[in-house]
C-alpha cells in the first residue's frame, strides 16, 4: 500500500509538471530601471544553431526608438545591444542567452538613481500623471517617491523585449514566417485606402510577406502606408506639440507563413488567439486588440464573417481571412492579422488635475519630458511581441534541442500528417 501511494505521488508530482508542452516553452526575463546603468534581458528555451546576430538586433533597437512625434531622449539613447551569452560563432548555444543595452541618459541620472546610497537631498516626486503607472504604483508597493514608479512602468523596458523578440524573429524566419506591422491611424487620421481589409479580403496589395510590409511602413517617419496620410498626422501632431497634449492611434500587426496547427482549443491557456491579445496587450497604453475583423464582426451577418472553404485539389484554403488567421485558438495558415489600439501618452506639456501627495492639496500634474505620441515605435514592439508568442506556440508544437530537430519535425507534420489530411478523410 506504501509502495502504490509512493508511486501516486512520484506520478502526480514528478510527471505532471515535466508534460512535453512545458518542456519547449520558451520565456524571457527583463530587468532594468528607464533612468538606470542599463536594461538586461535573459531568453530561454530556444534549440541550438539559430543565426543571431547584433546586427539583426541593433536594427529591430533603432526601429523601436524612430518615429516622428517622440520626446528628445530618442536622441540621446541610440540603442545598441551588448551579447553576452547563449551565442557562439554567430549561432545559439541551446543554454540562455543574455543581452545588456546600456542607458546613454543613467550619466545625467546617476545621483537619482544610485543603488546604495541614501535619497539625502533628492527631491521626491510627489505629484501623480493620470494616466501613468504613478499612483497606483505609490499604493501597491508602499512608495514615498512616485520616481520608484516612473523608472520601472516607464516603455523603455520594452527595448529588452525588442532584444528578445529579435531571437523569436529569426527562428521563425528559418520556417518561412515573417512578422510585419503598419501604422494604421493616429489621432483618427486614416489613410483612404482600407490595407486592413484588403488582407481580411484574402487580396492585399501590400505583398505576400509580413517583413516586406515593414520594409515599406518603415520608409515613413510615421510608419504610415501613405503619403497624404502622413502629412495630415505631421500637422496634427505639430499642433499637439503647441497645444501640450498628445495622440494615440491604431496599428495592425502581421505574420504570413505561419502553418495550420500553432495553438489549441484543447484548453484556455493554450489558446493562439488569447495568448496574442495578452502579449499585445503587455505592452504599454495598448488597450484594446482584435484578431482579424473584430469588433466588426459583432455587426455583421455570419454569411459575412465566416471564412468558406476552398480546395483545388492541391492546396486546401479559404475564400476570406475575416477570422484573421485563427480558428477555434489555432493558426488556419492563412496570415495572422491583429489590430491594435494604443492610447495617448499620458504626460502632457499641459498638465491635467492632480493631487500633491505631499500636501494632499490640489494642484496641475507634473510634467517630464515625454513624447507626444509612440504609435509608430509601440508597432514595432507588438511586432516583437507577436513574433515571441509564435515561436512560444511553434516550440510547444514541434519541439526539438536543435534547430534541425525541430525542422525534422516541422517538415514531418508538413508533409506527412499535414497533406494526409489534404487528400481527403478515405484515402
Ligand atoms: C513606445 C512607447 C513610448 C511611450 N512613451 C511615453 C512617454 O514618453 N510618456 C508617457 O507618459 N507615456 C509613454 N508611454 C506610455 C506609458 O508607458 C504607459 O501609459 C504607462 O506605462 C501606463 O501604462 P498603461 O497605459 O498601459 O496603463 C509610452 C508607451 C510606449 C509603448
Amino acid at each position: 500500500m506504501e509502495h502504490l501511494t509512493s508511486r501516486f505521488y512520484r506520478d502526480v508530482f514528478l510527471y505532471l509538471p515535466i508534460n512535453k508542452k512545458d518542456k519547449f516553452m520558451i520565456r524571457f526575463l527583463t530587468a532594468g530601471e528607464s533612468h538606470g546603468k542599463a536594461l538586461v534581458t535573459i531568453v530561454e528555451g530556444f534549440p541550438s544553431n539559430i543565426t543571431i546576430s547584433s546586427e539583426d538586433i541593433n536594427h529591430q533597437l533603432k526601429r523601436r526608438q524612430s518615429g516622428y512625434g517622440r520626446s528628445a531622449r530618442m536622441k540621446i539613447e541610440s540603442d545598441s545591444v551588448q551579447i553576452l551569452s547563449g551565442i557562439r560563432f554567430g549561432k545559439t548555444l541551446g543554454s540562455p542567452i543574455s543581452f545588456l543595452i546600456e542607458n546613454k541618459d543613467w550619466t545625467n541620472w546617476q545621483e537619482v538613481l544610485d543603488i546604495e546610497k541614501s535619497a539625502g537631498s533628492i527631491k521626491k516626486i510627489t505629484i501623480p500623471r493620470p494616466g501613468h503607472a504613478d499612483l497606483v504604483g505609490v499604493f501597491k508597493y508602499n512608495f514615498d517617491d512616485i520616481r520608484n514608479s516612473i523608472e520601472r512602468s516607464s516603455a523603455r523596458e520594452t527595448a529588452a523585449r525588442v532584444a528578445a523578440g529579435s531571437v523569436a524573429r529569426n527562428f521563425l524566419a528559418h520556417f518561412g514566417i515573417h512578422i510585419g506591422s503598419y501604422v494604421e491611424s493616429v489621432g483618427g487620421i486614416y489613410s483612404t485606402q482600407d490595407y486592413f481589409n484588403q488582407f481580411l479580403q484574402n487580396k492585399t496589395s501590400l505583398g505576400k510577406n509580413g517583413w516586406d510590409i515593414s520594409i515599406k511602413a518603415d520608409k515613413s517617419v510615421l510608419r504610415v502606408l501613405d503619403k497624404s496620410q502622413e502629412k495630415k498626422i505631421i500637422n496634427k501632431i505639430n499642433s499637439v506639440k503647441k497645444n501640450g497634449d498628445s495622440l494615440g492611434g491604431t496599428f495592425i500587426t502581421i505574420a504570413t507563413g505561419v502553418p495550420v496547427g500553432l495553438g489549441s482549443f484543447m484548453h484556455y491557456d493554450r489558446k493562439l488567439d488569447a495568448d496574442i491579445a495578452f502579449h499585445l496587450t503587455s505592452i504599454n497604453a495598448v488597450k484594446g486588440v482584435e484578431i482579424g475583423n473584430g469588433f466588426l464582426s459583432a455587426e455583421q451577418y455570419g454569411s459575412q464573417v465566416h471564412d468558406e472553404f476552398m480546395n483545388d485539389g492541391k492546396s486546401f484554403s479559404r475564400k476570406t481571412n475575416h477570422s484573421g488567421g485563427i480558428e477555434g485558438g489555432i493558426s488556419t495558415g492563412l496570415p495572422i492579422i491583429i489590430r491594435a489600439a494604443m492610447k495617448p501618452i499620458s504626460t502632457l506639456a499641459k498638465p491635467l488635475n492632480s493631487i500633491d501627495l505631499s500636501s494632499m492639496k490640489k494642484v496641475v500634474s507634473r510634467y517630464e519630458r515625454s513624447d507626444f505620441t509612440a504609435v509608430p515605435s509601440c508597432a514595432v514592439i507588438a511586432e516583437s511581441m507577436l513574433a515571441w508568442v509564435l515561436a512560444k506556440h511553434f516550440l510547444i508544437k514541434f519541439g526539438g534541442d536543435s534547430l534541425e530537430e525541430t525542422t525534422d519535425n516541422f517538415i514531418s507534420y508538413t508533409k506527412k500528417s499535414f497533406s494526409r489530411i489534404r487528400k481527403g478523410f478515405r484515402k
